[in-house]
């Protein structure tokens, strides 16, 4: 591992020691959700890159605060642009997609929507709500579709204590393995 590559991990990792406490309406703690996420995807078998996205899939919620209850609504966005250089497209990509494919699944899926947290029905109305028929045919073109649905189907999962109580730390073979080279 590079210098750089080790200043990147150091920085994630310093970023959900500061800022990984904040619940935004859910009832667990950030860090806790992306740890639960990622051990549910190693569980899965993925291979480190989805692993790592699904940890810090929500890492744009811990960049930029915008509202202290619901959190950020351009999370995907904001967390996609800062991954993307440091891991590349495939842990970028279903952390982009993972609000739409929220939208996705509420369109496509029945019952779906009943299974939704509060806080997950309320940004719905944020991120766009339902997809319209070329919305859907569209999202189903996205490289990183699949990845996309698995990462939203762990992120839907409720508060497990067992998941959301393993070290952040645990996952930092994941992350190293998926950073791109010369990040
Ligand atoms: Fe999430």
């Amino acid at each position: 591992m590079t210098a750089n590559q080790r200043a990147v991990l150091a920085s994630i990792e310093q970023l959900y020691a500061d800022m990984g406490q904040n619940t935004y309406g859910e009832g667990i703690t950030q860090t806790e959700h992306g740890v639960q996420c990622a051990e549910l995807a190693r569980r899965a078998g993925e291979n480190p890159a989805l692993i790592t996205a699904a940890l810090l899939h929500d890492i744009g919620h811990l960049l930029e605060q915008v509202s202290a209850e619901h959190g950020n609504f351009r999370h995907d966005q904001v967390g996609a642009e800062y991954l993307l250089p440091l891991f590349g497209p495939e842990v970028a990509e279903p952390v982009r997609l993972h609000a739409q494919a929220k939208r996705y699944l509420c369109t496509v899926e029945e019952g779906y929507l009943a299974c939704l947290s509060e806080a997950s029905v309320f940004s719905l109305k944020h991120q766009g709500g339902m997809m319209t028929d070329a919305e859907v045919a569209s999202f189903r073109q996205e490289p990183h579709f699949e990845a996309a649905l698995k990462l939203r189907r762990w992120d839907d999962e409720g508060k497990d204590p067992e998941l959301a109580s393993l070290p952040f730390s645990r996952y930092g073979e994941f992350m190293q393995a998926a950073l791109i080279h010369d990040c």
